[in-house]
């Protein structure tokens, strides 16, 4: 294999906090380390199809190491192996245009692309490694469900994101004798909810991996509501469901490779609250859903190094012809694996070597939250 002098990148699926710092440490480790060229295709997967692209040098990357989002911007509607078109009657058809995506890479005689995004993302990187490209997968949520690698960045921000949320519900619970429930995201892991749910010394904890029963809820809102806390704080995650119950579908976007779109269990939670507790104790229950904050604003200090040694590394892997591995974290240590074996996992949780990374209900930080008393609503 000849040695790489040019370089791609995209950012695809949905955004999150140290997207840039993956994007700025691949850009200075490439030009600064490698003396590669590198260009930068946008919105995901659609620039690399419609050639839209940018140059990146030292200057395109300054000042964005602190923002969240992309600069290259992203998008999780263009699988380039089934794209949406419309054919001459207007009838809407999904093609396979990888081809021209790979036309593209070679009219740019681009050796390798570094593809940075989650499942949805990362299956088509598998695709165009099995078609011969050269590509190396940077991992990207902030639900930290990936499997094979210990933490994604975007997951401690949006953490922060949750933790000063709930700090902020407590001062008007405690204000208003009120129940107060955060919704938070992570879709079929609890690990948002959990660990946010902790730092922000949430009373009751809802995740998918430990389904509640409504009654055991409202017994902890009476159990603190006699012990003289008239306040409750419950940090529910968006994939909760109820024992022997669903999930909360807020709604189905086709287009999307993850077309289930999680939300409303803390609406339906309060509903169901609402008849048990106002008799009794007269409180008022109110919900706050925190939503896309999650993935935005400034990148705190663990995601901004984190990001530069997930890009920093995948550099390292192009030099060593490493190809057709997705960078991963185990014992806090940089490494990689196939990404054929992590990818799959979309609305299933399930990928070929066992699925998403999810929380164990009996785990340490579970075990560490019942001992100070957080209830899971079993
Ligand atoms: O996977 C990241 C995530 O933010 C989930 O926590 C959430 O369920 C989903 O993406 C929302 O997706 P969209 O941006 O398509 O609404």
């Amino acid at each position: 294999m000849k040695e790489a002098k040019k370089i791609a990148l995209l950012t695809g699926g949905g955004d999150c906090s140290g997207l840039n710092a993956v994007i700025r440490a691949i850009v200075k480790s490439a030009i600064l380390k490698y003396n590669y060229e590198v260009i930068g295709f946008k919105g995901g997967y659609h620039g690399l199809y419609t050639d839209d692209f940018v140059k990146m040098d030292l200057k395109t990357i300054t000042g964005i190491f602190h923002q969240g989002g992309t600069i290259l911007k992203m998008s999780n509607k263009d699988n380039l192996f089934k794209y949406k078109m419309t054919d001459e009657s207007g009838k809407v058809v999904y093609k396979d245009v990888s081809d021209v995506a790979i036309a593209n890479l070679k009219k740019h005689n681009i050796d390798a692309l570094i593809i940075i995004g989650g499942d949805g993302t990362l299956t088509s990187a598998r695709d165009f490694a099995r078609k011969g490209i050269n590509v190396v997968g940077i991992p990207k949520t902030i639900d930290n469900d990936v499997p094979a690698t210990e933490i994604t960045f975007g997951y401690r921000t949006a953490l922060d994101h949750i933790m000063q949320s709930l700090d902020a519900l407590h001062t008007t619970a405690y204000s208003h004798d009120r129940v107060m429930i955060l919704e938070v995201m992570g879709r079929n892991a609890g690990w948002l909810a959990l660990e946010g749910g902790i730092a922000g010394s949430a009373d009751v904890i809802l995740i998918p991996e430990i389904p509640y029963n409504i009654n055991s809820v409202a017994q902890t809102i009476f159990d603190r509501y006699n012990r003289g806390s008239k306040f409750t704080i419950i940090c529910v995650s968006e994939g909760a469901k109820p024992i022997g119950g669903d999930v909360t579908i807020k709604a189905i976007d086709k287009d999307s490779p993850d077309s289930v779109k999680l939300g409303g269990v803390g609406d339906l939670l309060a509903k169901q609250l609402e008849k048990i507790i106002k008799p009794v104790t007269g409180q008022d229950i109110r919900v706050t859903n925190l939503g896309y904050i999650q993935r935005g604003g400034v990148t705190n200090t663990f995601d901004r190094v984190l990001g530069t040694k997930y890009g920093s590394y995948a550099v390292d892997m192009i030099a060593n012809q490493e190809f057709g591995r997705m960078v991963v974290i185990r014992n806090d240590r940089m490494d990689s694996v196939r990404i054929e074996e992590v990818v799959g996992s979309g609305q299933t949780g399930q990928t070929s070597t066992g699925g998403a990374r999810i929380v164990n209900p009996h785990g340490d930080l579970v075990n560490a939250a019942r001992d100070i008393g957080i209830t899971f609503g079993e």
